[in-house]
């Protein structure tokens, strides 16, 4: 009984260590993503906020809040409310945005200027590794 206990404890975290690799990004496979991003968003040293926001440190800031940019009053009403970019929050915004605002405020007339949409999976998750890479 013993014996089975402790197989059932390395099988748990044999399954956690699975889920942690399968939420990190390729970070490499994520900049080539990215290049589906550079119609509307920067990133770099001399990035300068266009139709998106400067992504540059995106990863840990409060959304809507990158200086001098005009954010649409749904992501900036999430910001308000408390959301700081995660990898994790980036795959589920990345997947449909408008959506994404409407499940978090709570509210079917939420609304972004973001209207792009990143369909596969890992490229959501290795494109949010990328991000994670970029300083401020
Ligand atoms: C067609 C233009 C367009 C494309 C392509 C696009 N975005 Fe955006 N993105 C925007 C706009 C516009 C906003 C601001 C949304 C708002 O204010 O409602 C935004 C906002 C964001 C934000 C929130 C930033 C913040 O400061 O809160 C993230 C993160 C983001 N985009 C990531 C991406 C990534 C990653 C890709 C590529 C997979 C991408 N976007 C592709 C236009 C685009």
């Amino acid at each position: 009984m013993r014996f089975g206990m402790k197989s059932l404890a390395i099988l748990a975290v044999a399954a956690l260590a699975a889920n942690a690799a399968n939420a990190a990004g390729d970070a490499a496979k994520g900049e080539k993503v990215f290049k589906k991003c550079k119609a509307c968003h920067k990133v770099g040293p001399k990035a300068k906020n266009a139709v998106g926001p400067v992504l540059n440190g995106v990863i840990g800031r409060t959304a809507g809040t990158y200086e001098g940019y005009k954010y649409g009053k749904s992501l900036k009403a999430a910001g308000e409310a408390g959301l700081v970019w995660t990898e994790e929050e980036v795959v589920k915004w990345l997947e449909n945005p408008k959506q994404y605002l409407k499940d978090r405020l709570g509210d079917s007339k939420a609304k972004t200027k973001m209207t792009y949409k990143l369909k596969k999976e890992a490229d959501r998750v290795n494109v949010a590794a990328y991000l994670a890479t970029l300083s401020e």
